[in-house]
């Protein structure tokens, strides 16, 4: 497959790989953070490289949809971060960034990246690499300006770029509500019970023999064909019995050419989304812009934000209440605003100071049911909380231990998916984290058993092993993490117990 070449590449697709994994720290809860739906409700400050990363272990293969807004890389210094590298950096930027949100993507989730022609088409190719090009589903044009800029060089420009891609094709969208704009084309009502209906085309275009015959208006007996190259949409028969039931116009005096009676009742209930979304339809940057000056009025208002009816359509479509939504790049917190307010859970990643300054209280407002935006349009009454993290230490020390901040539902979701490829079932409060493929597997760290001794209760001995066996019983074979192991090759064969060492045997590096 062609691919896209720059300075640092081979480099840039190591990155994702080599960056450590790091500890996600609680820093603070705002608002009601325990009922379910709220549980996965967190704002991250810090690199998203480090907590995407961070977030794997937890969160692989379990987001519905990815909105990121990333640096469009235009040469400007905005006031609350800069959008400025070189063309190869941002790639380089980019390209591990984008693995990772892979990985954490579900097999029937969604990704939507919104970018303008500065890096646009590069992008487009780094995504067909990443993510497969027969994973591409769309390139949404957004019209996120109205009106031409006088002082433009060149062109005013006028739409964004909005790259849809599915992780293995097996996304499912969601038609869009009908308008009341695409309702009143429903001008006409025999008032026969049948409701409002309009005129469609009779021909379509894909061609069938069968279909290609005449149609007799039976006021005139006028035949009709359809047009050169087309033919009818339905075939004789039922042609027929349309005709016979009155759903076949001739116009108004019913001497013209027939059309097709399209009935509301009829039509899908939703609207299939296309691939122009003007912005009435999604919004556009100064509507963003005055959402902004409203939430911040004590804050300085965020320079480059996205309406929250842009957030609130691509949700629509990709997601349904309760789905999993994360944005690595959260800049103002549109895309966690949005997602709260449609009864959806969702991981925001900032690194910027914005992330304290106007993050948090903007999603505080919005707990506490803050109107703006799209808040009549969902009836938002506020509600439920979120969770404040920062990253915290790397998993290992320099020398290769376990540094001492980690807990054990952290190791435990490090070894779960190392030997399971799945993200963490946790939290657990017994060594056993599950089963897989017929072996239990359990990890003896941090005292799991309550052995506050140092290091015991982490050591495989033989009351260790019975304490195991009362505890989390399994017949079958085990596989048991532990900082020794006390047992000879014999004795671990008789119990059926593999042994693997920590920290040498977690790959978590
Ligand atoms: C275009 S803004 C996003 C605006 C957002 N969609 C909104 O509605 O407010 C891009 C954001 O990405 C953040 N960002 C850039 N690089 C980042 C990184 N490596 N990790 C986390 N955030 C990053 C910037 O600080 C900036 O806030």
């Amino acid at each position: 497959m062609p691919t896209l070449d720059w300075l640092n590449r081979t480099e840039a697709l190591t990155i994702a790989d080599k960056t450590p994994y790091r500890v996600l720290e609680p820093v603070a809860d705002y608002g009601d953070n325990s009922g379910e739906n709220h549980a996965d409700n967190l704002l991250i400050q810090g690199d998203n490289l480090d907590a995407l990363k961070a977030l794997l272990p937890f969160y692989r293969g379990r987001v519905k949809c990815i909105f990121i807004d990333p640096p469009y890389n235009t040469k400007s210094a905005f006031e609350h971060y800069d959008d400025n590298l070189e063309h190869s950096q941002w790639l380089s930027m980019m390209t591990p960034r984008l693995t990772l949100l892979r990985e954490l993507l579900a097999e029937d989730g969604s990704i939507w990246v919104t970018i303008d022609d500065n890096e646009g088409h590069y992008l487009k190719v780094l995504m067909d690499e990443v993510f497969g090009r027969r994973n591409f589903v769309a390139n949404v044009v957004w019209q996120k300006k109205y009106a031409v800029a006088s002082d433009a060089k060149g062109f005013s420009d006028f739409h964004d770029h909005l790259f849809v891609y599915t992780k293995n094709g097996l996304f499912e969208r969601n038609l869009l509500p009908r308008s009341d704009k695409q309702d009143s084309l429903y001008k006409h009502d025999d008032n026969d019970g049948n409701g409002p209906w309009r005129t469609d085309n009779l021909s379509v275009k894909t061609y069938s023999e069968n279909y290609d015959y005449p149609l007799v208006n039976p006021k005139t007996g006028k035949e009709y064909w359809p047009p050169k190259g087309r033919c009818w949409y339905t075939s004789r028969d039922k042609m027929a019995l349309l005709l016979a039931n009155n759903g076949i116009y001739f116009g108004k005096d019913g001497l013209g050419a027939p059309q097709l009676k399209r009935y509301l009742a009829r039509v899908q209930s939703g609207v299939v989304p296309s691939t122009w979304w003007t912005h009435e339809d999604a919004g556009h940057n100064d509507e963003s812009r005055k959402e902004s000056k409203v939430l911040f009025t004590t804050e300085d208002p965020f320079s480059t934000p996205k309406p929250e009816r842009l957030l609130q359509r691509i949700l629509y479509i990709a997601t349904n209440p309760n789905d999993l939504i994360l944005d690595s790049f959260l800049g103002s917190g549109t895309t966690a605003a949005v997602a709260h307010k449609m009864g959806r859970r969702w991981i925001g990643i900032e690194m910027g100071e914005h992330a304290v300054t106007h993050c948090i209280p903007r999603l505080q407002k919005v707990v506490t049911g803050e109107q703006g935006g799209i808040s009549p349009a969902v009836n938002w009454q506020g509600g439920g909380g979120f969770r404040f993290m920062r990253l915290g230490e790397p998993m290992f020390t320099a020398e290769g231990s376990i540094h001492p901040a980690v807990r054990f539902n952290t190791l435990a979701s490090f070894v779960w998916m190392q030997e399971t490829g799945r993200a963490s079932s946790g939290p657990w409060t017994v060594p056993l984290l599950g089963m897989h493929e017929g072996c239990a597997i359990y990890l003896l760290f941090n005292g799991i058993l309550g052995d506050k001794r140092p290091a015991s209760g982490n050591v495989l001995t033989n009351e260790v092993l019975a304490a195991i066996d009362r505890l989390c019983p399994h017949e079958g074979p085990k596989l048991i993490y532990g900082e020794a192991c006390r047992l000879g090759a014999a004795r671990l064969a008789a119990a059926g117990v593999t042994f693997k060492h920590i920290p040498y045997d977690v790959k978590a590096r």
